[in-house]
């Protein structure tokens, strides 16, 4: 097998026909093997779940693909389409809700570019609102990738979004 094909790919490729063998290849889909471990694997790998690629598993496992995917539509960590390399997450919970996390949503879009549930052109950044990240005690809560931001504010949200773009990562003080 050739190497190159089961390194990971860019969140912005669409992974070839032969980008998928080789990672199935190696991932040996069986009828009996752990579904959702194979999927996240593939996941990890992808950064989303192609769907040639589920009509692989279906076919290697012979596990339905509607079965397969009623699983993937049942867990919320599963994607079907391509995602930004950061996933911007806002609360629109009530507790964040009433201490301005309208204005931060808001602030997110128009800095963004893009509404709830899109990504954003150069695959940099997908922006969600969530029903509650848990953390009310910080509310207006933001979260990115896996790292929470409490008592976001606009001028916050864009300074922290301004960092990711020049430096790849999160560079001010948070919580
Ligand atoms: S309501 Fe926003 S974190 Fe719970």
């Amino acid at each position: 097998m050739d190497q190159t094909n089961t390194l990971p790919v860019s969140p912005a490729a669409e992974p070839s026909h032969d980008q998928i063998q080789a990672l199935l290849d190696e991932l040996k889909p069986c009828p009996d093997g752990n579904l959702i471990g194979l999927l996240q694997q593939l996941q990890d790998h992808f950064g989303y779940l192609p769907a040639p690629a589920l009509v692989q598993i279906s076919r290697r496992t012979r596990i339905p693909l509607s079965r397969i995917y009623g699983v993937v539509s049942f867990y919320a960590q599963f994607y079907t389409s391509p995602r930004g390399r950061h996933t911007i997450r806002c609360c629109r919970g009530t507790a964040c809700y009433v201490r301005g996390g309208r204005m931060v949503i808001n602030a997110i879009r128009k800095n963004l570019g893009i509404d709830d549930g899109q990504t954003t052109e150069d695959m940099m950044f997908t922006f969600e609102t969530v029903a509650c990240l848990g953390a009310c005690a910080l509310s207006p809560v933001v979260m990115v990738d896996s790292t929470y931001i409490g008592k976001a504010t606009p001028r916050r949200i864009d300074s922290v979004l301004k960092s990711i773009k020049a430096e790849g990562s999160i560079s001010q003080e948070r919580q």
